[in-house]
């Protein structure tokens, strides 16, 4: 959909790990790597954005290089700066719920039995893999006015953090919300953030792509297990698992 070239997606796959994965020693050996990967993938979005600009196609990129909101493009660096950001939030989130919730279904086989035997429950059981895994842990909001929540005043110009996971699992919310349920309903969960103007760009599209590959998982690998231990991105921004070894029989092997 941006227009990222194949053989470019791996560049852009390390750039992302690098830039979230700061505080995890398999991606990052000093902070310079950090930013050293943004500055590196801020230059890659802007030959993209030259490129286009003379030649377009047919995706996101020529898209934001030719739009205009109220007779202004996008500058050089808001354009560098949304690349980034749809490369490491399209990225980052979507996989790791689709890990996640996979670790989820290896661990309440009860529940991956009931979904296998009814596909009718794929759209609630998104909603509670969305919930259970909140791969997003918290987004900040600066106080705009004096208010009181909860009896905890909160000053003007004072930063708040929102833990998302922690609102889905809010005991005024959900009776059970320890409860892996991939029935559950109302699921009011947070995981695309609270509402409001910044509620997730994506997350019709990450509920597509969440749809999409656990129709195709649970079709093609339906025998999949657990095959060594999971490892956790060490990050307290990401909630992401960087290994998780598994073994299945090939759809060939199956059918005979
Ligand atoms: C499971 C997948 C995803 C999760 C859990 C997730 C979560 C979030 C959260 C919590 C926020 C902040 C909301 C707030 O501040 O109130 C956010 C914002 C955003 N997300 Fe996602 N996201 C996911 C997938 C995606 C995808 C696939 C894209 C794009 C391709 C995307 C693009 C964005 C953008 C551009 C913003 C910033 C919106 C703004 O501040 O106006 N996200 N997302």
């Amino acid at each position: 959909m941006m227009g990222i070239p194949l053989e470019d997606r791996h560049k852009v796959f390390d750039w992302s790990n690098r830039m979230i994965g700061s505080d995890d020693p398999e991606y990052q050996v000093s902070e310079e790597a950090g930013m050293r990967a943004a500055t590196e993938m801020f230059m890659y979005a802007n030959s993209l954005a030259v490129d286009r600009k003379q030649c377009p196609r047919q995706d996101v990129i020529s898209t934001l290089m030719h739009a205009e909101v109220e007779g202004h493009h996008l500058s050089e660096t808001e354009f560098n700066a949304f690349f980034v950001l749809l490369s490491v939030a399209g990225n980052e989130t979507t996989r790791n719920l689709i890990s996640g919730g996979m670790q989820a279904l290896f661990e309440h086989p009860e529940q991956r039995a009931r979904l296998m035997a009814d596909s009718s429950l794929l759209t609630s059981a998104v909603e509670e893999m969305l919930r259970w895994v909140t791969p997003v842990m918290y987004f900040r909001r600066t106080v705009t006015r004096d208010v009181v929540i909860r009896g905890q005043k909160i000053g003007e110009g004072e930063k708040v953090v929102m833990y998302y996971g922690a609102g889905n699992r809010d005991e005024d919310v959900y009776r059970d919300g320890d409860t892996f349920d991939i029935a559950r309903s109302p699921n009011p969960h947070i995981t695309f953030g609270p509402g409001g103007a910044h509620f997730c760009l994506g997350a019709n599209l990450a509920r597509l792509e969440i749809r999409v590959m656990f129709e195709e998982l649970l079709r093609r690998l339906s025998d999949m297990q657990p095959a060594g231990p999971v490892q956790r991105l060490r990050s307290n921004f990401i909630g992401g698992i960087k290994h998780m070894p598994v073994r299945f029989t090939p759809e060939g092997k199956r059918n005979g």
